[in-house]
């Protein structure tokens, strides 16, 4: 079963719609069991089929911070769980027109290892160097959300678009990260109660 852990999805739909003539990939960090990868892909068959999904997720129990306040902590995303949300991933996708693409691993990695391109293999070797919406859902500190923006605003056109999740004082202070997406020319598009979307100017 494919299930979420927080509220406002429609926000990711929106981000996807948005940032429709945008050209790049589209990415969430941090899949657990798939609602949020879900809602983007079913905004891309919406919006932009054919398009190109990555989630990225090192699952494992690593150590994990949830809340910033109370630094990190083993919690039940274990290998287990990647197992499971592969099983009802792949059976969503089987027979849709998305091409899903599941990175076992951490953000760091994913950057360190695709820093440069990310190659798609559809008849053609193509080779990707751009991104056009992400969710950023994975380690909720100000450190690693500010290093994740800081990527892929280097790697994002104008009228892309970021849904941060879990933007509220219990989770992390979003203060210093609004103030960082104010600096590399990104506006404030729309703030909920769980999640805030961000535009490129
Ligand atoms: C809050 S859950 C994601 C919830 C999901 N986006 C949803 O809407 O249902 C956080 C996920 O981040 C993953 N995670 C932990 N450390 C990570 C890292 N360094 N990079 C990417 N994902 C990470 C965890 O394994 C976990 O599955």
């Amino acid at each position: 079963m494919i299930l979420g852990d927080s509220g406002e999805y429609e926000f990711l739909t929106e981000a996807v719609e948005l940032s429709k003539d945008v050209d790049g990939l589209l990415v969430e960090i941090g899949l657990r069991l798939g609602m949020g990868t879900k809602t983007i892909i079913d905004a891309c068959l919406q919006h932009r089929p054919g398009s190109t999904v990555i989630s990225i997720d090192p699952f494992g129990s690593i150590l994990y911070t949830c809340r910033e306040a109370d630094g990190p902590i083993r919690l039940d995303y274990t290998n287990d769980m990647y197992k499971q949300v592969m099983l009802s991933m792949s059976e969503y996708v089987i027979d849709k027109n998305v091409n899903w693409v599941m990175l076992k691993m951490t953000d760091n990695e994913f950057f360190n290892r695709f820093a440069y391109s990310f190659p798609i293999y559809e008849l053609e070797h193509i080779i990707y160097t751009k991104y056009a919406m992400c969710h950023l859902d994975g380690v909720h500190t100000v450190h690693a959300i500010s290093d994740e923006v800081e990527w892929f605003n280097d790697r994002m056109d104008s009228g892309a678009t970021i849904v941060i999740d879990d933007c509220t004082p219990d989770f992390f202070d979003i203060e210093p990260i609004n103030r960082l997406f104010e600096s590399l020319n990104w506006e404030l598009y729309k703030q909920g109660v769980k999640k805030n979307i961000y535009r490129k100017l």
